[in-house]
């Protein structure tokens, strides 16, 4: 087989047999079919698309392209979470600790955040002396004892996807839902739970700008999950302004213990009590989402999920006192005020302005050797639909260097819009994707 012949059927509009992806993605991962050819395929499928048996194959061949997980030293039914990824989404610090609280295990291996923020596990490097690079013997132990082990990505997953999401990045053939759908769930698969709940975000601050495109996605991945034997289902839930109030790792994690001592923001405890029943009810507590719902909030409520989160710091090396005392967490030695100019309502926050300033401010990747400062970020006090007063604070910055804080300010003037009429907020949760179909929640 030649990889050029390939490439022309896929450039004709013709679909790939398996063996053609296999040997596609085979040569692509032992560095026998070069980046140029490899390209050239992507944009072909790019322009052309993919079938959904293509899609499938394409999902398999990059999931069985390196290790696959065994999680069977894990007791009980495995569910994982998987966000499409968005600005000030912390739902993972708050969720894993809700869940292992009703003793459904979560072992979650992630990866670093390239972008406005860390990833969770950048963020949970906020406690002093956390770990995230335990031993597969500890995260096997942590999870089968306390039910949670969130921990870097070890091992080889998925190596066919890593070289190929990279390659698409910088040939502009990141935006097509079969290739998106594919490197997400191939990696899903490779992780080896049985369960896979999927928060797809929709909005100024996603991927997928709008909900046509977002739910599209969600049905693709469903559809992969549930032909490969796991349970599958997606959320689609709105990311046109960040989730919660805080943008920053420190600060994200400050907001995410509120939520567990029940004073955090509505909107992102919302967001984990909707992923949470689904993750529960996969996990066989119950199937009745009412309930499901009554329990989440019920370790809330008992700060056994507070408590939780204070197990998980200790079991990795971390200091849990600061779960309880968030003083102890890292300070950025700055603090300025970003002011409104006039009076009206918040139409419109463009979350990647906001993603932005944070990064700039020192709190994501720029690439990815770049180090992050945990302390630093923005918290925000004002969101859609919110009225403002001129000269009222819209937005408070952390910083550790003005220059980096002046050029933050900048990329934040573009951030709000603020306008005389009051304004309708799109629902946070706009659809349920399953097996069985799709609910729309407006
Ligand atoms: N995230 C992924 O992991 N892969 C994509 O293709 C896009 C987003």
């Amino acid at each position: 087989m030649r990889m050029y012949d390939v490439i022309a059927k896929k450039r004709d509009g013709k679909e790939l047999t398996d063996e053609e992806i296999c040997f596609f993605i085979k040569g692509y991962t032992d560095g026998t079919i070069p980046d140029y050819q490899a390209s050239a395929l992507a944009m072909a499928i790019y322009l052309n698309g993919m079938t959904e048996r293509e899609t499938a194959t394409l999902t398999m061949a990059m999931a069985h392209s390196g290790d696959v997980l065994n999680l069977d030293r894990i007791e009980g039914i495995k569910v994982d979470k998987h966000s499409t990824g968005g600005v000030g989404d912390k739902t993972s610090l708050v969720l894993g600790p809700m869940v292992a609280a009703l003793d459904v295990p979560v072992a979650k291996m992630s990866g670093r955040g390239l972008g406005h923020t860390g990833g969770t596990i950048d963020k949970l490097e906020s406690f002093p002396g956390f770990v995230t690079g335990i031993s597969e013997e500890q995260f096997f132990s942590n999870v089968n004892r306390i039910k949670i082990a969130i921990a870097g990505q070890t091992g080889n997953l998925a190596p066919a996807d890593k070289k190929l999401y990279a390659l698409r990045d910088v040939t502009a053939t990141v935006e097509n839902i079969s290739l998106i759908a594919s490197s997400i769930m191939s990696k899903k698969i490779a992780a080896g739970a049985d369960v896979i709940v999927l928060d797809v975000k929709t909005g100024s601050g996603a991927f997928m700008k709008t909900p046509e495109k977002s739910l599209a996605l969600a049905k693709e991945m469903v559809k992969i999950g549930c032909n490969v034997g796991k349970k599958t289902m997606a959320v689609v839930s709105n990311m046109d302004e960040p989730l919660g109030y805080a943008v920053g790792n420190a600060l994200e994690v400050k907001e995410a213990i509120d939520t567990l001592n029940g004073e955090g923001p509505t909107d992102l405890l919302t967001l984990c009590i909707e992923l949470g029943s689904h993750m529960i009810m996969g996990a066989g507590l119950t199937d009745d989402k009412a309930e499901a719902g009554k329990m989440l909030r019920e370790v809330v409520d008992s700060k056994k999920a507070l408590n939780k989160l204070a197990e998980l710091v200790e079991a990795q090396g971390g200091d849990k006192n600061a779960v309880y005392n968030k003083e102890l967490l890292p300070k950025a030695s700055i603090i300025r005020e970003f002011v409104a100019k006039h009076d009206g309502y918040v139409s419109h926050i463009e979350c990647d302005e906001v993603g932005k300033a944070a990064m700039v401010l020192g709190g994501g990747r720029e690439n990815k050797d770049s180090i992050i400062d945990l302390s630093v970020g923005i918290v925000l006090h004002k969101k859609v639909g919110d009225f403002v007063r001129k000269g009222e604070n819209i937005a408070t910055f952390h910083a550790n260097d003005e220059d980096r804080l002046n050029a933050s300010l900048k990329c934040f003037e573009n951030a709000y819009v603020i306008s005389d009429e009051v304004v309708h907020k799109d629902k946070l949760i706009q659809y349920i994707v399953t097996e069985e179909g799709v609910t729309n929640c407006e």
